[in-house]
């Protein structure tokens, strides 16, 4: 068996609109800032929008269509953000999506053991992006997420539904695992 909270995650799109409390939310990010990183250059910044504020129409405007149609019902939105390049402008990061990346695990699974789903999404306009949340050269935006509880609400429309239900699959490991060199085969199942 592997850890109950890698079994819970998923990313839904039966999204409910029941806020977040902000003591959670706060847990999110604290459980993010505690990750890994390079020389512990802790690239990862996030910037979020909570359904309903100032910044939620501007945000929820830069996802492509076929991610506005469920996330709309998600109370927050969260895009990760990369400092790719340092401040003195004299080094890149080649970790800072990989750490950004971890931040981002983080925080799921700190919002999975708080009953949460988080929906990531690469579907969105990274020009448009940069713009409406001014994100500042030497820095990428990397992902958007929605956030929030599963809804058990039938008014969702018949693809969503299907959409939700649909079989989740994984390669198996003997094509991601192996043995010293790459190719090699693994005496190792994971099953
Ligand atoms: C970097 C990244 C980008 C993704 N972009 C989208 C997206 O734009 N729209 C979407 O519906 N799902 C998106 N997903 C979610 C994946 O489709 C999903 O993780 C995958 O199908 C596995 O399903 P699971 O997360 O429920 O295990 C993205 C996931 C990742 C990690």
């Amino acid at each position: 068996m592997i850890n109950e909270l890698i079994i819970k995650r998923k990313s839904i799109v039966l999204f409910s609109s029941d806020p977040i409390p902000g003591e959670t939310i706060s847990r999110l990010f604290d459980a993010a800032r505690w990750a890994p990183s390079s020389r512990n250059v802790q690239p990862w910044r996030f910037i979020y929008s909570l359904k309903g504020d100032s910044f939620y129409d501007k945000m929820f405007s830069c996802l492509v269509e076929g991610n506005q149609l469920w996330a709309k019902n998600a109370p927050m939105l969260v895009l990760t953000v990369a400092q790719v390049i340092s401040d003195n402008k004299d080094s890149s990061n080649i970790y800072a999506w990989h750490d950004t990346g971890m931040a981002y695990s983080n925080l799921v699974f700190q919002a999975t053991s708080e009953g949460l789903f988080v929906h990531p999404m690469g579907g969105f306009d990274r020009r448009k992006t940069r713009d409406v949340a001014g994100i500042p050269e030497g820095y990428d935006p990397v992902v958007f997420a929605a956030i929030g509880y599963k809804s058990d609400s039938k008014n969702f429309s018949s693809e969503l539904i299907k959409r939700e239900n649909s079989e989740r699959v994984r390669n198996p490991i003997h094509e991601i695992l192996f043995h010293g060199r790459f190719g090699y085969s693994t005496e190792f199942s994971g099953e």
